[in-house]
């Protein structure tokens, strides 16, 4: 046995014990395992200690610093103008980050936004993006310096070298059962954000059916996790709790989703996501200190919009082309009349995920034109016969399972009888 096997085992037995992780043990850990010399069946095991038996603000901080350690550090001091950038933990229908960045970039800030690629039931924001023809997510950190001057807003995929200790751990924990450990979610997203360099982040931490975090104390924790870690490494931090109990606007689907961005971007779309567009641009704003043009008037005034054109063609997207649709259409009509008293963001985000628009394994390729499009949202009158959703594939024989996930999840009944939804904005921390 190996001086180094035996550390292994000894730094997972100590948090199997609920014991604490030293400063060293952490450090030699994270490198190790960036560097294969401790294995995927010992990082497994370590993870489900962690999950299990948590870490302590000392541990997550260490923790957080070593895996921005075992990459580079992006720098965009030379940017000229003071960047700001945004994460959600992942929703339904999330498509903010579409309209959200060519709005910030139009009122004075730049943002910096590294995504990423969908995976279980929710969507991601380069799939989406993806969907536009001839646009490309890869951009090298010269490209993405030029485009933030020019253009002052870039959507792309993290390269190899920033938190390499991330992505491998993170592609582990999707497999092990260990993705939803407060250490591990807080630790995973603001390695990637602080190593990315940006001066402001606001956080969008989702609440709900549709969300990693079902319950607002547990998101609550999350967020105050991530903005203390955010702030001890000298990044202007806040997070909102929103809701995510019903899927965001009408749409969940990539090319369905950039068509409902554009429609925002445009001056319309539906009203939540125009507003949660315009309160965390207000939030990211406010966070880098930039004082000019509200988000409101960007988006009706075009200037938004020229953004989106802008920042399409910088890499090599046309934002006059066609969108992808899907070969197929299902549409899902009311049995009774009354009011919708209940769409699901989970059933929804599972049934689009059957639908093709998600991938079950990283390397599975996503259908552009596959998703859900919902015509009613809770509280709206239904009269019997009435479509209340139009299903999208590329492959008729996806329906059935589609169907099937969406049973449970919307609800025709009596008029008046909807329970109260979680408000929009829940609450908010720090800042
Ligand atoms: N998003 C991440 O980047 N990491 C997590 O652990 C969860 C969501």
């Amino acid at each position: 046995m190996s001086a180094e096997t035996f550390a292994t085992v000894d730094v997972i037995r100590t948090k199997r014990d609920r014991g604490e992780l030293s400063d060293a043990q952490i450090d030699w850990v994270v490198d190790a395992y960036t560097r294969g010399v401790v294995a995927d069946e010992q990082m497994s095991a370590l993870a489900m200690a962690i999950l299990l038996n948590g870490m302590n603000l000392r541990e997550i901080t260490r923790w957080t610093a070593a895996m921005i350690a075992s990459g580079e550090r992006m720098d965009f001091s030379s940017v000229g103008r003071p960047t700001a950038d945004k994460h959600s933990t992942g929703g339904v229908g999330d498509k903010i980050t579409l309209p959200l960045a060519p709005v910030v970039a139009a009122c004075g800030a730049a943002v910096p936004q590294l995504s990423g690629r969908g995976l279980g039931h929710t969507g991601g924001t380069l799939d989406k993006l993806e969907s536009i023809p001839g646009w490309q997510a890869s951009v090298s950190n010269e490209q993405m310096m030029a485009i933030l001057r020019e253009v002052g807003a870039v959507v792309c995929a993290a390269g190899d070298g920033l938190a390499p200790a991330d992505k491998k751990l993170y592609a582990l924990r999707d497999v092990t059962a260990t993705v939803e450990a407060i250490p591990l979610i807080a630790s995973s997203i603001m390695s990637k954000k602080i190593a990315e360099g940006t001066g402001a982040l606001v956080l969008d931490v989702k609440v709900g059916s549709g969300a990693f975090m079902k319950d607002v104390s547990s998101a609550r924790e999350l967020a105050a996790t991530m903005v203390g870690l955010g702030e001890a490494a000298g990044v202007r931090t806040r997070a909102l709790l929103t809701a995510m109990d019903v899927p965001l606007g009408r749409t969940a689907g990539n090319a369905l989703e950039v068509r409902e961005s554009v429609e925002v971007l445009a001056g319309g779309g539906p009203a939540d996501v125009v507003a949660l567009t315009v309160l965390l641009a207000r939030e990211m704003l406010d966070a880098a200190q930039v004082v000019g043009k509200d988000p409101a008037e960007a988006l009706r005034d075009g200037t938004a919009m020229d953004r989106w054109r802008r920042m399409i063609a910088a890499q090599g997207g046309d934002p006059d082309a066609p969108l992808p649709t899907a070969r197929h259409q299902h549409v899902v009509t009311a049995d009774r009349a009354g009011e919708l008293t209940r769409l699901d963001a989970y059933g929804v985000g599972v049934a689009a995920w059957r639908l093709g628009a998600g991938r079950a394994r990283k390397e599975d390729p996503v259908s552009a034109g596959a998703g859900v499009q919902w015509h009613v949202v809770p509280g709206d009158a239904v009269a019997a016969g009435q479509p209340l959703l139009t299903l999208h594939s590329d492959d008729q024989e996806r329906f059935p399972s589609a169907l099937e996930a969406l049973s449970d999840a919307v609800t025709v009944a009596e008029v008046g009888t909807t329970p109260n939804r979680l408000p929009l904005l829940i609450e908010k921390i720090g800042g």
